[in-house]
């Protein structure tokens, strides 16, 4: 694991009670950041705090919708802050497969809602206290269906798409503070994610990214030099059979 950090600083995580977000806490940590989680539910919060806090780490964690405004503006205000912020991993997320003329109005909201609308209240809120600081990096869990959408992904996919094109926005809202943003689009990753079936938990998809591979990458982005931005990750696992960054045939 990585050596801690000379001078400590935080991240906020959100969507880091199970998954994709609660691993990326974990690597964040090993690397010496301070954390700020949050999730709608605080039972998977409180596990990841626990194993985030063995790595020295000061976890700060609160239930927050981030669909939510006054949610995001509460668990804001609560913060107690230990180091500053110097970064924003903006992961929570949801999605339920329909085609178009099946789409359910509920289902539209609450995917735009959580994953659009989720991330520019976070950001809205957050960015003021991103940019005291040099150096800060806003990392988006966006997904391949941002750039390739698939047919029955009509809501995430139109959310996604969306999100990226708020993240391009930020990136130049924060340039003059140098504020870094990297739009990460991962291939199909094994996780509860319920986005193809209700029923899938972790190990139901072999062949498929770990959450280990994606909080890896980024924890390497929270590692790279403060006047590198990567802009853009396309992210799959040599081994998948499902997604759309086509395999090299030889
Ligand atoms: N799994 C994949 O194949 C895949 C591929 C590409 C991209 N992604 C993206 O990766 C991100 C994480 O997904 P995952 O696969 O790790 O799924 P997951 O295991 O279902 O985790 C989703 C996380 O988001 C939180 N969350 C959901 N709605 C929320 C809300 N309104 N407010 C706050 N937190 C909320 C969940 O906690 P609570 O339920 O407690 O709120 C959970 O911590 C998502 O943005 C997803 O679109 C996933």
């Amino acid at each position: 694991m990585t050596a801690p950090r000379a001078r400590r600083a935080t991240v906020l995580v959100t969507g880091a009670s199970r998954g994709i977000g609660g691993q990326a806490a974990l690597r964040l940590a090993a690397a010496g950041f301070d954390l700020v989680l949050w999730a709608r539910t605080l039972e998977g919060l409180r596990q990841t705090q626990q194993r985030a806090a063995e790595f020295g780490a000061e976890v700060s964690i609160d239930a927050v919708d981030v669909s939510d405004a006054a949610q995001v503006a509460a668990g804001y205000a609560a913060i107690r802050w230990r180091s500053p912020l110097t970064g924003l991993v903006l992961n929570a997320g949801s999605g339920i497969w329909q085609q178009i003329t099946e789409i359910d109005d509920a289902v539209w909201d609450q995917t735009l809602a959580t994953n659009l609308r989720g991330a520019m209240l976070v950001l809205r809120q957050f960015l003021p206290e991103l940019q005291r600081v040099p150096g800060g990096l806003i990392v988006g869990v966006l997904s391949d269906s941002a750039k390739y959408p698939f047919a029955g992904r009509g809501a995430y996919a139109a959310s996604k798409a969306g999100l990226a094109a708020l993240l391009e926005v930020a990136r130049r809202e924060t340039r003059e503070a140098g504020v870094r943003v990297t739009a990460l689009l991962p291939s199909r990753v094994d996780t509860s994610f319920q986005g193809s079936l209700e029923s899938a938990g972790a190990g139901c998809r072999p062949g498929s990214l770990s959450v280990e591979d994606v909080a890896e990458v980024i924890g390497w982005l929270f590692e790279l030099p403060a006047g590198v931005e990567v802009r853009e990750l396309q992210l799959s696992a040599l081994t998948s059979s499902f997604g759309p960054y086509q395999e090299v045939s030889s």
